[in-house]
């Protein structure tokens, strides 16, 4: 039965069907947790599922904004990581994505209240907006557009930071607040717009890359499995946050093209596009809080993490005979 406290801690993960909340579970399941998913599958897959599921995690197809899906549920601790996260999702659900981090989260955040469940709100580094100040550290503010293209997700998620502190300040609420930067890996979805899924799928299909601008923008990638561990060690440890959970490793978007050209082995040609409205020109996470006070800090490097995207991306294509086609962003 789902939710019962028992001497096994007994965790919920929404989004769990998703890209890193399926990494997650495999790594709470692999703890001996004991791991129930909500996930409306608006953009996971249940096949992301497939090891936790054998593992014994147990599947809720639910939405977190339906006042009526959590309840009679019980659990220790609640990661939230529902919400769609790529930029095509900005443009398709806005509204959605709003309310994902409003109400759906209000409504995990009165479940552990109810419950006294310890509960981790997956943030994001785009709370930091366009960032004036670089590396970014936790007790920088942000320079965030509120009204700009990004800001349904951006300002979603400063809402849902706020939302959490303001449960901890009025109702003792145990939080955690990850800001979690650009992560990569397996389960991506092929077609999200991203960098790494956008430059793997034209590499594959002999397109050119799209870099938006010049090219000279910075990203720093951290590996899901990286990312998924400082996610629990934020949960286990003892402090609320915000705690930026990312690679400090900072590479031009040109550097990346370079990268996955020689790793598939080709000389695929860039094609420069208009860069899109408020895109971010520089984004590294300072992460001496995470490694300071969770002892965490990423391990697996770029090159190797990328190895281990370009296998899933190859099956991934091989199992769609049509192609993939990457979307361009506006
Ligand atoms: N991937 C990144 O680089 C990144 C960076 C910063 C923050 N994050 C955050 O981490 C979390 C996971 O991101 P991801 O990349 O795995 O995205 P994803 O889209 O793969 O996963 C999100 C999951 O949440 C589910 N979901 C969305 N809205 C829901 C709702 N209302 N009810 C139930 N389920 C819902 C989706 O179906 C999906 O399975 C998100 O909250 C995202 O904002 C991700």
């Amino acid at each position: 039965m789902s939710g019962v406290k028992t001497q096994q801690k007994s965790v919920l993960v929404a989004g769990g069907a998703g890209f890193i909340g399926s990494h997650l579970c495999d790594l709470l399941l692999a703890q001996g947790f004991r791991v129930t998913v909500v996930d409306n599958l608006i953009t996971g897959r249940k096949q992301n599922l497939q090891t936790a599921l054998s593992q014994g995690a147990e599947f809720l197809e639910r939405d977190i904004n339906d006042p009526q899906a959590l309840q009679g549920l019980e659990f220790d601790q609640i990661y939230n990581l529902a919400s769609p996260a790529s930029p095509v999702d900005f443009s398709r659900l806005p509204v959605f994505i709003m309310n994902t981090a409003s109400q759906g989260h209000a409504h995990l955040l009165e479940l552990a209240r109810a419950t006294k469940a310890r509960i981790l709100f997956a943030s994001t580094s785009e709370v930091y907006g366009d960032p004036a100040v670089h590396p970014q550290r936790e007790d920088y503010f942000g320079n965030v557009n509120p009204i700009g293209p990004r800001s349904c997700y951006d300002e979603a998620k400063r809402y849902g930071e706020a939302l959490s502190f303001s449960y901890h300040r009025a109702y003792g609420v145990d939080i955690r607040v990850a800001r979690i930067f650009n992560t990569y890996g397996p389960r991506m979805r092929p077609d999200d717009g991203r960098i790494i899924p956008n430059f793997f799928m034209q590499a594959l299909q002999g397109q050119a890359l799209s870099v938006y601008g010049n090219g000279s923008q910075t990203r720093s990638f951290c590996y899901v499995s990286d990312l998924a561990l400082g996610l629990m060690k934020l949960m286990q440890g003892s402090i609320t946050g915000p705690v930026n959970i990312g690679n400090p490793r900072e590479n031009t978007v040109l550097e990346i093209a370079l990268i996955v050209n020689q790793l598939i082995g080709n000389k695929t040609p860039v094609r420069h596009l208009p860069l899109p409205e408020n895109d971010p020109k520089q984004r590294r996470p300072d992460i001496s809080r995470a490694e300071e006070s969770l002892a965490w800090r990423p391990s697996v490097s770029l090159e190797e993490g990328l190895q281990q995207t370009l296998a899933f991306f190859r099956q991934e294509l091989a199992s769609r005979p049509e192609g993939v086609i990457t979307p361009t962003l506006g």
